[in-house]
C-alpha cells in the first residue's frame, strides 16, 4: 500500500516533507490513503474520472494535468510502462524537489526502479506490502521518457496506458462487424475507449448523434481526433452515472472488466444496469463480452429478451432488448 511506504519514508527521515509549497500526486486510485500529506497543499493529478470525483469529494484539489510547480512529488506507478515513465518524467519536468516512486511489485516497481537507477542517483528502496518505494532528486534525466504520448496503430491514434493502446481489441472488432446496418439515430458508445466502436458505429447512415462516455481522459483525447465526425458527442465521465440528453435507440459496448489487475465483472454489470436506464422502451442494447465472464444473468434481469448473436470460443456478443421499466 502507498500509505504505508509513504508514511514510513516520512516518518523515519528518509524524505522530508517541505514545510511549504505544493505537493503533487499522479496516478493515484480512488481510496488510497494519502494523510501523510497535508491536504490543503497537495494536488491530486488524475485523468480517471471516477479517481478525480472520489479525491475531489473528499475536498482535494484535483486536476488533470500539474498546475504550475511543486516542491515534491509522488507518483503512484501506472501498470502501463511507457505511461509509468512518462508520468515520472513528467513530474520530473515540474518538480524542484524530491520525486517519490512507489508502486505494487506486480505493476512492475522492480524495472521500473532499474530503469530510473541507470538515470540517476535514487535512494535506497523500501520494500514493503508487495511494493517498493524509492526516491531521487528531480532532474532532466528522464526528459527523453516524456513520451510523444500518441502513436499511430492500425491507422488510429492511442496513447499510453490506454485501453488496447497496441491496437484494434479483437473483442470490439467482432461486436462492430455484427451491429445492424439500422442501429437507430440517438446511440451511445459505453466505455468508448479511444474510439474504434464509435468509428465503426458511425459507419451506419441511421445514427444522428453518438455519445462516447469513456472515463479515461487519454482514451478521450485520442477518440477526438481518431473520429471527426460531427455526430461525435465525447463526454469525459463515468458510465455507471452518466445521463443523456435523452432516451436512446442503442447502447453498444465493450465494457470493462478489470479494475487495476483483478477481474471485476461488477463493473460489467453496472454498464448493463446503465444501458438498460438509458435506453427507451424500443431500444436495444449490443455488448460483446470474454466468453467466461458470467453476464448473461444480469441482463436477464434488466432485459425481457438477451440473444447471444455470434461467438467464438473467447468472445460473445450479446443483444438485448426491452429493458425492464422497473429497473430505472
Ligand atoms: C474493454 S475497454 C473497451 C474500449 C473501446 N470500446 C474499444 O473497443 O477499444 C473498456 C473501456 O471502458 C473504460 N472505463 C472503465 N471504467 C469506466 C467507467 N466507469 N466509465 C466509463 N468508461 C470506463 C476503460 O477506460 C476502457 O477504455
Amino acid at each position: 500500500m502507498l500509505a504505508t511506504r509513504l508514511s514510513l519514508a516520512l516518518a523515519d527521515g528518509g524524505v522530508a516533507l517541505p514545510e511549504e509549497g505544493r505537493i503533487a500526486v499522479f496516478s493515484a486510485r480512488a481510496g488510497e490513503d494519502l494523510s501523510a500529506l497535508p491536504q490543503d497543499r497537495t494536488d491530486i493529478i488524475t485523468g480517471l474520472y471516477p479517481d478525480f470525483r472520489a479525491f475531489e469529494g473528499q475536498g482535494y484539489t484535483v486536476c488533470v494535468a500539474p498546475e504550475g510547480r511543486y516542491v515534491m512529488s509522488v507518483i503512484a506507478v501506472p501498470r502501463a510502462k511507457a505511461l509509468a515513465q512518462g508520468t515520472i518524467a513528467l513530474a520530473s519536468s515540474v518538480t524542484d524537489g524530491v520525486i517519490i516512486v512507489d508502486g505494487a511489485k506486480t505493476d512492475g516497481a522492480e524495472s521500473i526502479l532499474k530503469a530510473c537507477r541507470k538515470r540517476t542517483d535514487v535512494s535506497f528502496p523500501l520494500s514493503k506490502a508487495h511494493g517498493k518505494l524509492f526516491w531521487f532528486d528531480a532532474s532532466s534525466a528522464f526528459e527523453d521518457w516524456l513520451v510523444e504520448a500518441k502513436t499511430t496503430v492500425d491507422g488510429f491514434v492511442t496513447a499510453p496506458g490506454v485501453f488496447s493502446a497496441e491496437g484494434v481489441d479483437p473483442g470490439s472488432r467482432m461486436l462492430a462487424d455484427h451491429l445492424p446496418t439500422k442501429l437507430g439515430a440517438n446511440v451511445a458508445d459505453l466505455g468508448g475507449g479511444w474510439g474504434y466502436l464509435s468509428a465503426r458505429a458511425l459507419e451506419r447512415e441511421t445514427v444522428q448523434i453518438l455519445h462516447l462516455v469513456e472515463a479515461d481522459r487519454a482514451a478521450c483525447d485520442c477518440a477526438c481526433q481518431n473520429v471527426q465526425d460531427t455526430r461525435l458527442s465525447v463526454h469525459w465521465a463515468d458510465a455507471t452515472t452518466w445521463t443523456a440528453p435523452g432516451r436512446l435507440d442503442a447502447v453498444i459496448s465493450n465494457p470493462p472488466f478489470h479494475t487495476d489487475r483483478a477481474a471485476d465483472p461488477d463493473l460489467g454489470r453496472a454498464f448493463i444496469a446503465s444501458a438498460a436506464r438509458l435506453l427507451a422502451p424500443s431500444g436495444q442494447f449490443w455488448m460483446v463480452a470474454n466468453r467466461h465472464l458470467p453476464y448473461e444473468d444480469t441482463l436477464r434481469q434488466h432485459f425481457a429478451q438477451v440473444d447471444e448473436i455470434a461467438g467464438t470460443t473467447k468472445f460473445k456478443v450479446l443483444q438485448a432488448t426491452r429493458p425492464s421499466r422497473k429497473r430505472r
